[in-house]
């Protein structure tokens, strides 16, 4: 299974997804967390993508394309993989199409998930707390949604038209995101 999972900032995605990759035994990949491990002391790092990240911007399309076709390349993606936050641009959901075609793959399910933004702001301030992310500044929250807004969820729309879009209401426990991200399964994938 390919599952891709769309929302705003603080919706779900990472811990839903992983949650499902952990379900189907398939490699959870989120664009977020490998851009942050690049950025890591020790890293190669490309100062311009530690900028983008901390302010919240969209890193370029050829980057992070660059870097979810050389993890497709591993072999523990050849049964399938969750992506968390990607495509997050029109040309990096042509590309997914363009790298799942020339392993002979396909997307199976584009999974949006969904709540207000009081609710995302309340849960970015609280793992701010916690997790010290460098992007969960009050300031870069309110604007990575706005990108989200602006660049993200036009692909919402892209992908009601391909027939691939379940959306999935993101509010309520982690138990009952999950049971509803499970019914928008097969029926011969959920148990
Ligand atoms: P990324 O790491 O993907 O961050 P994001 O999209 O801003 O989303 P978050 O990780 O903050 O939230 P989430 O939806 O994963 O929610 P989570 O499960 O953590 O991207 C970061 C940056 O990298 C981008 O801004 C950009 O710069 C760059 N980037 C990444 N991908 C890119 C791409 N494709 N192209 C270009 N640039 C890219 O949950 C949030 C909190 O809520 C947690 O504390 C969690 O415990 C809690 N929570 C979860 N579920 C519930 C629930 N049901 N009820 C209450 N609390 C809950
Ligand atoms: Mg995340």
């Amino acid at each position: 299974m390919y599952i891709v999972f769309i929302g705003p900032p603080g919706v779900g995605k990472g811990t839903q997804s992983r949650r499902l990759a952990r379900h189907f035994a398939i490699p959870h990949l989120s664009t977020g967390e490998l851009l942050r491990a690049a950025c890591a002391p020790g890293a190669n790092r490309d100062p311009q993508v530690s900028q983008h990240l901390a302010q919240g911007r969209l890193v370029s399309d050829q980057v992070v394309n660059e870097i979810v076709n050389r993890r497709l390349a591993d072999d523990d993606c050849s049964r399938g993989c969750l992506f968390d936050g990607y495509p997050r641009t029109k040309v990096q959901a042509r590309v997914l199409d363009e790298l799942l075609a020339a392993r002979s793959q396909k997307l199976d399910l584009v999974l949006e998930l969904r709540a207000d933004e009081d609710e995302l702001i309340r849960r970015l301030q609280q793992r701010a707390s916690t997790e010290k992310r460098t992007d969960d500044s009050p300031e870069t929250i309110r604007h990575r949604l706005r990108i989200y807004r602006e660049e993200t969820a036009p692909l919402i729309e892209f992908y009601q038209h391909s027939g691939q879009l379940q959306t999935v209401e993101g509010v309520g426990t982690q138990d009952e995101v999950f049971d509803r991200i499970a019914m928008c399964l097969p029926a011969k994938q959920r148990s």
